[in-house]
């Protein structure tokens, strides 16, 4: 894939990755938990704006339509049931994507410099959250905190 596809591509994914999130932060029942994904969901933001600038770099209007209904990407797993761990558990799973997206992103050949160094600051975001989130799992760090006020 070209450089531009996979910027695009990259850039589709970190929207998904947003809408996911909106849903997974309804859905979550406690502060401590959601505060966190509030978080992680900013950073998702910041990649797509640093990954626009790239592109248009690259001399590329960024496909950036918020009025997309569902994912641009097939295997994003919507959030369908309430609850912090139900949560957790479906952006676990997005997460993973995500990583894994970036991951083979930086073994391509042919992207500019600029654009790699953006890449590979973005999949040390998408690392460090899928390991926040495998250890919230694995800790219940739910229980550790009072329910918020819904
Ligand atoms: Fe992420």
């Amino acid at each position: 894939m070209s450089s531009i596809g996979t910027l695009q591509d990259l850039l589709h994914l970190d929207m998904d990755a947003i809408k996911a999130y909106d849903q997974a932060i309804k859905a979550c029942e406690h502060e401590n938990v959601a505060a966190q994904l509030r978080l992680f969901r900013s950073d998702h933001e910041r990649h797509v704006r640093n990954l626009s600038q790239e592109l248009t770099k690259l001399g590329e209007k960024p496909d950036a339509r918020t009025d997309v209904k569902g994912f641009f990407i097939e295997k994003f797993t919507a959030i369908t049931s309430i609850g912090t761990r139900s949560a957790l558990m479906s952006m676990m799973g997005n997460e993973t994507l995500t990583t894994a997206r970036y991951k083979a992103a930086l073994d391509l050949q042919d992207i500019p410099e600029s654009a790699k160094s953006v890449i590979r600051a973005n999949y040390a975001d998408e690392q460090r959250h899928l390991e926040w989130i495998r250890s919230a799992l694995d800790q219940k760090l739910w229980e550790r905190a009072q329910p918020s006020a819904r």
